[in-house]
């Protein structure tokens, strides 16, 4: 067992809800309930958080709003993967301003990733005075405690001390949607991939315990739901800081086991750890959907080396090729960096080529951002942006090619959906997704039908998505 993981104990959470129940003793003498407005950014790992915060505040006695000016609490939860990321946090912190002019009452959260970045909390504490509080993924778990102080009127708060992370159970959830969602299984990440920021946020990885997991997911099946995604940063590595004889693939077996007829999903898997066995556990477990994301972030293997991912371009295609000889028709997804410090145009047509050779169902394409605090942002980068620009635009173009091929190969063919939403677009009634995950817009529809899975025929496609009608 690692012995830095801390797992804060029942009698803390106990703790936690008591600071909920001083809290909604407040609000329950208020002539209205109060508002909460919680914007997420980021990866599904803050969207499950997102789901933790929400669950604190209704225990609290908030409602929720999507309007920030009549919000009496509004939570930003934050993401720092990309200086892009951070700049728009800045901008919509920036103009809460007149949001509290009009509110004094009002208190403002700035959480999540960006939150742990000592850089971020100076800045929020001496240019944006009229945030009132700013904390960590670390320290979600004390959410209720720390608004406590803050409605008490104790000052502002700052709690992002760096620690190697912590597990916490039985913090109340609201979750977004009914039909589908998310169970993270490990939090944080060790790989230290040379660009990014998550292990500098999310500290170590550490792994939930199989049953607290498997309870989590029953639960769900047991609401209903019927497509659940496993979570972390690393799934392949689930279970190693535990010691027990579970890797990630008996625990998708086990989730498997449980009765019901739902689909597995889970992201994200770093291709040096997905391991034949993952393939054919995969393969034989009927509930976990023909999809795997499996990033590559560069298909040149000097670029790989200096991105410290610890495979390089043939071990990846071998993988490729291993899972589909499992698993014929799986979706395929990745992303992928262009413009890493020093990549040249000619280390870029390699990753090109592999793109053209793997033939992804879709590709998430980011132009290299550098973080500070990771070796990549003290390389040397003599490229210049418009360059890179132009790398991208390839690479997007040739994969809008390929994702435009895929999908027209639907077409004709009846495929067993999941039916997920009312579609906003005119002309379509309904949302499903294929157990690949591709979208379907739905012609007709009743809305009875979402949470159910429907037999659909494919009658069009587009670049990102496909539609089709019910089948009879
Ligand atoms: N843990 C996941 C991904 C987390 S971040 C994994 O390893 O696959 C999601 C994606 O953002 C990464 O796969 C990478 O392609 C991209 N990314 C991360 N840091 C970045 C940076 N500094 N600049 C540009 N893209 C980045
Ligand atoms: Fe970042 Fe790499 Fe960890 Fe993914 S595996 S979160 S890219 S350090
Ligand atoms: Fe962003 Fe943090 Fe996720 S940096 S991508 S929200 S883990």
């Amino acid at each position: 067992m690692d012995v830095k993981t801390t797992r804060i104990s029942p009698a803390d959470i106990e703790r936690q809800r008591e600071f909920c129940e001083k809290i909604h003793e407040r609000s329950a003498a208020l002539p209205a309930a109060p508002l909460a407005y919680v914007d997420t950014y980021g990866c599904q790992q803050n969207e499950a958080d997102s789901e933790r915060i929400r669950g604190y505040l209704r225990e609290m006695g908030y409602g929720f709003t999507q309007d920030e000016n009549a919000a009496d609490v509004i939570v930003i939860n934050t993401c720092a993967i990309r200086e892009h990321a951070e700049d728009r946090v800045f901008g919509n912190i920036g103009a809460l301003v007149h949001a509290k002019r009009r509110h004094p009452g009002q208190i403002i959260c700035l959480c999540g990733c960006m939150a742990q970045e000592p850089r971020v909390a100076e800045k929020i504490r001496a240019s944006y005075r009229h945030v009132d509080m700013v904390f960590g993924p670390h320290a979600l778990w004390k959410f209720p405690e720390l608004l406590y102080r803050v409605v008490t009127r104790r000052g502002r708060v700052f709690e992002n001390t760096d620690e190697p992370g912590n597990i916490a159970e039985g913090i109340p959830t609201v979750r977004q949607d009914a039909v589908k969602g998310w169970v993270s299984i490990m939090y944080g990440c060790n790989n230290f991939c040379s660009y990014c920021i998550v292990p500098h946020v999310r500290g170590r990885e550490r792994s939930r315990l199989p049953e607290d997991v498997l309870a989590e997911c029953r639960e769900m099946v047991e609401a209903g739901y019927k497509d659940i995604t496993l979570l972390g940063q690393n799934v392949n590595s689930y279970g190693k800081d535990l010691g027990l004889d579970m890797d990630f693939a008996d625990l998708l077996e086990a989730v498997n086991a449980i009765p019901g007829d739902f689909l597995i999903r889970f992201m994200t898997s770093h291709p040096k750890d997905a391991s034949q066995k993952l393939f054919e556990t995969m393969a034989r477990c009927e509930k976990v959907a023909p999809v795997f994301h499996l990033p590559f972030q560069s298909g040149n293997d000097r670029v790989l080396k200096e991105m410290n991912r610890h495979y390089d371009r043939s071990g990846y295609l071998d993988k490729v090729r291993r899972l589909r000889e499992q698993i014929p028709d799986v979706v395929i997804t990745s992303d992928v960096i262009v413009g890493f410090p020093g990549e040249t145009t000619a280390e870029f047509e390699d990753t090109l080529s592999l793109v053209e050779e793997v033939r992804f169902d879709a590709l998430f394409t980011f132009i290299f951002s550098p973080r500070e605090g990771t070796p990549a942002a003290k390389m040397d980068d003599p490229m210049p942006m418009e360059e890179k620009k132009a790398n991208f635009q390839r690479l997007v173009d040739a994969q809008n090619a390929i994702s435009a091929e895929k999908h027209a190969a639907y077409i004709g063919k009846t495929v067993r959906c999941l039916v997920d939403g009312v579609c906003g677009e005119e002309g379509f009634a309904l949302t499903a997704r294929t157990p690949g995950n591709r979208l379907v817009r739905l012609e007709r529809g009743d809305e009875s039908l979402i949470g159910t899975f429907q037999n659909v025929a494919i009658t069009g496609s587009n670049t990102w998505s496909l539609w089709g009608r019910l089948a009879t």
